[in-house]
Order: C-alpha cells, then sequence, then structure tokens
C-alpha cells in the first residue's frame, strides 16, 4: 500500500514522463508555481473544456459563450473590489524564512482537530460493530463534542478577525493554538500582513501610476463588464447566462501542490443573471447541475463533496464548493456563489452607465442578481489524472501503470499498430490510420514489442489499441484491445470507427 503523498509524488512523475504537464522553463531549473502543458496534456486539457462548453454553451438555449481580454480596464479591478481587497492574510516564520498564509495555518489546524473526532469514530465502530449508530455516536460523545467546541470556538475567531481586519488577533489565536512552523518547528513568527494577489504592468511606455494595468485574477469581471453588450446583442432574456474560459493570474505567496495551487492558470466561469428574489432557487438549481456535470465523467460519487462556505464573502448571500478527494485530500475544486447585485450595481456606479434590465412580465426595470459557477481547468485536470492513475499487478506477475481517463476525454482516442515492422503490415497499419485519422486522434507506431507499445498506450490512457497483423492482409480484420480489461476480440476494418464511436458515446 503507498500512501497518498507517495501517490501523488508517482502522479506527479507519471505526468512529467508521459508528456502531460511539465515545470515551466524547466531548462532554467523551472519558475515557481507555473507549469506548461505537453502533447498528451494539452489534448486532456482541451477535452475538459470541451465538455465544460458544451454542457454550459450548446446544452442550454439560455446559455452564450464570450472571450474576453485578460487586460482590462484598471477601474474594472476597483469596481470588483480586487484592489482594495483581494489579499491574503500572510504570516513569515523568522527561523526558517518560509511564508504561510495565517488563515491556512488555523484551517489546518482544526483539519488535525477533526482527524481526532475520525480516529475517535473509527475506534467506536470498531468497538460496536454492526450495531454502530454514527450520527448518534458524533451527537453524544463527551470527546466529540468537545472536539466539536473547540473546532467552532476557533472558527468563529478567525473568520470574524479576518472580516474586521483585526490581524493581531489573527496572530494570537496562532500563537494560542500553540501553531508551529512546519518546517522550524518553531513558533517565532512576525505579525500578520495583508498581501494584494494581483499582478500588475504597465500599459504602453509611460512607468506611470496612471498607466497601471492588471493580469485579471478572475474571468468573471470580463463577463459583467460585456453584460450590456451581449444582452442587447444576443436579445437575451432573463433567465440567461454567459460563459466564458480562459487565463487568470493569482500572485499566489504559498504555491504548492503542483497544478493544484499555480500562479497562471485557467478557468471556466458563468454567470447566470435572474431575477432578484430568485437567485436561490438558482443557486440549488446549478448546485445540483455542476454536481451532475462532474458525476458525466463517470467518476464515482464518494470522491466529491460539498463545502458550505463558512466565511461569506461580503457581496454573496450562499456560496457552496464541490470538493474533490485529491491525493493530498479533499480540497476546492469549483464554487458556486451567488453574488447578489453586487458586481453589475459597482461597474453601474464606477462606469456612469445604466446596466439594467427591462422585465417584460413584471414591467419594470432592475438590475440582475447573478448566480456564479467557477471552476478551475487545471484542478479538473488534476482531479481526472489522478482518479485514472492505476497501478496494477497482472495475473503473469508483471505490473503496469495504467489511466484509466474516461475514454471521451482520453488524449489519444486509438493507437494503430502494425505487429511487426515487415512483410507490408505497416503500410496496412498506415492505410487503417489514414481511414480514422479524420474521426479521431489515433497514434500510429511501429517500433518495439507489440507488449511494450500496449503498456506506453495504457500509460497515457488510450481506450483502444488497433493490431494490424498478417491475417490482416487475407481478410481486413484486426484485433481491437480494451485500455481496462484488456481484452482483445477480431473486427473487420470497416466497423473500427463505428465500434469506437458507440463506446465513446456511452460515457
Ligand atoms: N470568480 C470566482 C472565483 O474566481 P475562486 O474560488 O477564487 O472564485 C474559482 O476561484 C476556481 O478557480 C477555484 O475553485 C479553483 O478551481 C480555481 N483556482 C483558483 N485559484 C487557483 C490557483 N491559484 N491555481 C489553480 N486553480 C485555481
Amino acid at each position: 500500500m503507498v500512501n497518498n503523498e507517495d501517490r501523488f509524488k508517482k502522479i506527479i512523475a507519471h505526468a512529467k514522463e508521459y508528456g502531460f504537464v511539465f515545470q515551466s522553463s524547466e531548462i532554467y531549473d523551472g519558475l515557481a508555481a507555473t507549469y506548461d502543458y505537453g502533447q498528451y496534456g494539452v489534448e486532456l486539457k482541451n477535452n475538459i473544456k470541451n465538455y465544460w462548453w458544451k454542457s454550459m454553451v450548446q446544452y442550454h438555449e439560455n446559455i452564450v459563450g464570450i472571450d474576453a481580454a485578460i487586460f482590462m480596464h484598471p477601474t474594472t479591478w476597483k469596481a470588483s473590489g480586487h484592489v482594495d481587497a483581494f489579499n491574503d492574510p500572510m504570516i513569515d516564520n523568522k527561523d526558517s524564512k518560509k511564508r504561510y498564509r495565517a488563515d491556512v495555518l488555523v484551517e489546518d489546524h482544526i483539519a488535525k482537530i477533526e482527524g481526532k473526532i475520525q480516529k475517535e469514530v473509527k475506534k467506536a465502530a470498531k468497538r460496536f460493530g454492526e450495531s454502530f449508530d454514527e450520527q448518534q455516536f458524533l451527537s453524544t460523545n463527551p470527546r466529540v463534542l468537545k472536539y466539536q467546541k473547540q473546532i467552532e470556538s476557533i472558527k468563529k475567531r478567525l473568520y470574524s478577525s479576518l472580516e474586521d481586519e483585526r490581524l493581531d488577533d489573527v496572530k494570537r489565536l496562532i500563537e494560542e493554538l500553540g501553531i508551529v512552523d512546519p518546517v522550524s518547528g518553531s513558533r517565532n513568527w512576525t505579525e500578520v500582513r495583508q498581501f494584494n494577489l494581483m499582478f500588475s504592468t504597465q500599459l504602453g511606455s509611460l512607468s506611470e501610476d496612471a498607466n497601471k494595468i492588471y493580469l485579471r485574477p478572475e474571468t468573471a469581471q470580463g463577463i459583467f463588464v460585456n453584460y450590456l453588450n451581449v444582452q442587447k446583442t444576443g436579445r437575451m432574456k432573463i433567465p440567461f447566462g454567459i460563459a466564458q474560459m480562459g487565463k487568470a493570474f493569482r500572485n499566489e505567496i504559498v504555491a504548492r501542490q503542483f497544478i493544484f495551487r499555480m500562479r497562471e492558470f485557467e478557468q471556466m466561469e458563468m454567470q447566470f443573471f435572474v431575477r432578484p428574489g430568485e437567485e436561490l432557487k438558482w443557486f440549488e438549481y446549478w448546485k445540483e447541475q455542476r454536481m451532475k456535470w462532474h458525476l458525466g465523467m463517470g467518476i464515482p460519487a464518494s470522491e466529491y463533496r460539498f463545502h458550505e462556505h463558512d466565511n461569506l464573502a461580503h457581496y454573496a448571500n450562499a456560496a457552496f464548493d464541490i470538493e474533490f478527494n485529491f491525493p493530498m485530500g479533499f480540497k476546492e475544486l469549483e464554487g458556486i456563489h451567488s453574488r447578489t447585485d453586487f458586481d453589475l450595481k459597482s461597474h453601474q456606479e464606477h462606469s456612469g452607465k445604466k446596466i439594467q434590465y427591462f422585465d417584460p412580465e413584471l414591467n419594470e426595470s432592475y438590475v440582475p442578481y447573478v448566480v456564479e459557477t467557477s471552476i478551475g481547468l487545471d484542478r479538473t485536470f488534476l482531479a481526472v489524472l489522478s482518479y485514472a492513475y492505476t497501478e496494477e499487478k497482472l495475473e503473469d506477475g508483471s505490473e503496469r501503470v495504467v489511466l484509466k481517463i474516461p475514454p471521451f476525454l482520453a488524449p489519444i482516442k486509438a493507437a494503430v499498430l502494425p505487429l511487426v515492422k515487415k512483410d507490408g503490415l505497416p503500410e496496412k497499419a498506415l492505410e487503417v490510420f489514414d481511414g480514422l485519422k479524420y474521426d479521431y486522434l489515433c497514434f500510429y507506431e511501429e517500433k518495439d514489442s507489440i507488449g511494450k507499445r500496449y503498456r506506453r498506450q495504457d500509460a497515457i490512457g488510450t481506450p483502444y489499441c488497433i493490431t494490424v497483423d498478417h491475417k490482416t492482409l487475407e481478410d481486413n480484420t484486426v484485433t481491437i484491445r480494451e485500455r481496462d480489461t484488456m481484452k482483445q476480440e477480431r473486427v473487420g476494418i470497416d466497423k473500427i470507427s463505428e465500434i469506437i464511436s458507440t463506446r465513446l458515446k456511452e460515457k
């Protein structure tokens, strides 16, 4: 049994070895928290994007997409609140010289207490056997109740101090909880300070403050500032949505955990504009829809969970995360937020342009309310990759690593392989390849033994391997091998495309 940390290391190494993800500028020893997607990574990424775009835009008659510029007028970020409030509270350890997010240090401490509760549950389950009632245990066991009370009181204090900007109290809390630096083990902390996460640069050649612009920290604002354009030109009627995917940039101070937290990443966001007062109904609708989207990839429901925000942003009246069971534990993958009319109203005030919708059914104008779904593409990639990574011991005693990526997301759909590199088999295999390449991304390879070539395709998650052998020359049949079962069946060349497309659709 490998532990989660080892498993995560293996996944990262595999992603590099097989052309999925490389450290950015690796020949110069890399750039922290920035990654490049390789030849298979980009295909998987594009397939995830495609799945999201289709589900949001193509399958909803009232959602359209846009592609806004990364650079935006600087007032955008004043209006959105990012200039004043897009900060992380950071604390340094004077001995290790490492910097941490103060709230994450406290949340990690809370996770440890939660771990103690889980231990109690496990112990009791063992003791009581089949008659064990977990809910009853959690609500009555004195030790568990004590832990729960501790958690509640820490959370209350942390979030109220953060909200009121009482950073000195956050530091006091860290000290009182006896939190030590995981590197140096010391409690020698600096004060807690706020750091803005936006990257800035200069527009044009003048380096004056007036020319300062930002790299967008979220794609959402490109949607809000285009609300009027899209609503008018698309003659959109509320409720309707605008979707967008693209790069976002955040100067994450604590950037680690591979592509989970990066400084340059991609978001897929949708803002759904609704009547004021109807936002919570739509919030529930999108919570359910988005979870269905995740489950549509064939990953079981046990790998996902909802997490309600303890600390609502000042503009939100409801917020849930969808968390995924990453190798480092359950962490945020997507956010669903009811953002009220905060953004549109603020852009209305800062731009002086009226941003309202005339509702013909109500015969009145209003600033629409917004329900947002916001998912990280790179985190979805990591979720798919880490769930797919499987080490298997085969019946003959050998081992294989196979990426059980849902076939419709797999980078390569079929590999076409001549059994040997002679007797006219390569020529025939290339004919087969040419017949399939217009429908699917295929792969052709003739080097090495067929077994080695199968293993390489397993390692990049190719669902089908088509082998051209001597019998093919006689009767135009090939073998088609399925990745997960490794079962092979003999089929006519004219049937391959139909077989693959039926199986890809099944998912
Ligand atoms: N418009 C709302 C918004 O941006 P967020 O929770 O800050 O909300 C949404 O970000 C999603 O973007 C997250 O759930 C996560 O999947 C992804 N994300 C955020 N920061 C990220 C980072 N530094 N690296 C990778 N993905 C990130």
